[in-house]
C-alpha cells in the first residue's frame, strides 16, 4: 500500500476548490497605535515591503486559480490590508464588521459600500463588536466563533441569526492570539472539514469541544502559533502559510497538502498574516 493510500479521508488533503477573496493593498500600512502585543511603533515599517509581500500573497491566489477582488486602501486607516476583519460572508449574506478600537472603527463603512457596489444585496451591520473573519471560521457547516479579545459573544448570536448557520464559541485565553485566526484556520471544508489549531491559545472548555468537534485535527506547538503559523490560507489542498511555520507545514506536508510558504515579516509587525489579508466571500 502506498503512503497515498493509506492515508483516510478525514486526515488527509482533499481537493482544491476555486475561492473569492476580497483584499486590501497595503498602501497606507504603518504601525502608529497598539492594539494588539505584537505592534510597536518604535519599530520601523517598511511600506514598500508590506506591499511586495501582500502582492506575492495576491499573485499565489492568482496563480493558485482563486479570484481576487481588491477595495481601494484609505489614508488614516493602516489597518486596513487586514481585510478579513471587514466582513463575514456566507452565500451572498454579508455581515459587516464593527471594530473594537476606535482606530479601526472608518474601515467598516468602506466595506459596506465595496459589498453594496458588487451587487451584494443583503448587508447587515453587526450591533455588537464583531471583527468578523479575524473571529469567525467557516467550516461550510458551522461558523467557529471566537471571543475573549475582540469580538462580543453576543456578535455571535447576531451572526446565526442573520446568517442562519449554527455558531460554536470559543474563548480565547491568550493576548497574542487576539483573534481567532491567529490560532485556527480551516485546513478543508465539509464533508470533510478539518482544522489546524494551536490548542494553548483556548480555554479548556473551548479545546475539549474542538477536540470533539475535530478528533483528527492538525495540531500546531508553540513555535507554528508564535510567527503566526496558524494565520493560513487554505483552499483544500494547497495551503499558504508564513513561512517560519516549518512544524506546521511538516505535518500538512505529511497529510499530503501543498504549502507554500511566504514571508509576511512586515504584515506580522501589526499581528498579521495571510489569512488576516483575506476576506473569503464563501460562496
Ligand atoms: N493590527 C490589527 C489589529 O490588531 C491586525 C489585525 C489582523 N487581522 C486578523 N484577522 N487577525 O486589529
Amino acid at each position: 500500500m502506498t503512503a497515498t493510500s493509506a492515508r483516510s479521508t478525514e486526515t488527509s488533503a482533499g481537493q482544491a476548490t476555486r475561492r473569492h477573496y476580497l483584499m486590501c493593498p497595503p498602501a497606507y500600512f504603518t504601525v502608529e497605535y497598539v492594539i494588539n502585543p505584537w505592534m510597536d511603533p518604535d519599530q520601523p515599517v517598511d511600506t514598500a515591503l508590506a506591499v511586495a509581500q501582500w502582492e506575492e500573497l495576491k499573485n499565489t491566489y492568482l496563480r493558485l486559480g482563486h479570484t481576487v477582488d481588491t477595495i481601494e486602501p484609505q489614508p488614516g486607516l493602516p489597518d486596513m490590508v487586514f481585510a478579513a476583519n471587514s466582513g463575514t460572508v456566507i452565500e451572498g449574506r454579508v455581515l459587516g464588521a464593527k471594530f473594537r478600537a476606535p482606530e479601526r472603527a472608518a474601515e467598516a463603512e468602506h466595506f459596506r459600500r465595496w459589498f453594496l457596489a458588487h451587487g451584494y444585496r443583503d448587508v447587515v451591520m453587526p450591533t455588537r463588536i464583531n471583527e468578523a473573519e479575524g473571529d469567525f471560521a467557516w467550516t461550510g457547516e458551522v461558523l467557529l466563533a471566537g471571543t475573549g479579545f475582540r469580538t462580543d459573544p453576543a456578535a455571535h448570536a447576531e451572526a446565526q441569526e442573520f446568517l442562519g448557520v449554527p455558531v460554536v464559541s470559543l474563548n480565547l485565553v491568550d493576548e497574542r492570539y487576539y483573534h481567532l485566526d491567529t490560532a485556527l484556520f480551516v485546513l478543508d471544508k465539509a464533508p470533510n472539514a478539518q482544522i489546524a489549531y494551536f490548542p494553548e491559545a483556548f480555554s479548556e472548555g473551548s479545546r475539549r469541544v474542538l477536540a470533539r468537534m475535530f478528533p483528527d485535527a492538525v495540531i500546531a506547538d508553540e513555535a507554528d502559533a508564535a510567527c503566526l503559523g496558524l494565520n493560513g490560507v487554505s483552499d483544500g489542498r494547497h495551503v499558504v502559510l508564513p513561512e517560519e511555520a516549518t512544524g506546521l507545514a511538516k505535518q500538512l506536508d505529511d497529510r499530503g497538502y501543498e504549502v507554500i510558504p511566504l514571508d509576511m515579516s512586515e504584515l506580522r509587525k501589526s499581528g498579521g498574516g495571510p489569512k488576516c489579508c483575506t476576506m473569503e466571500l464563501h460562496s
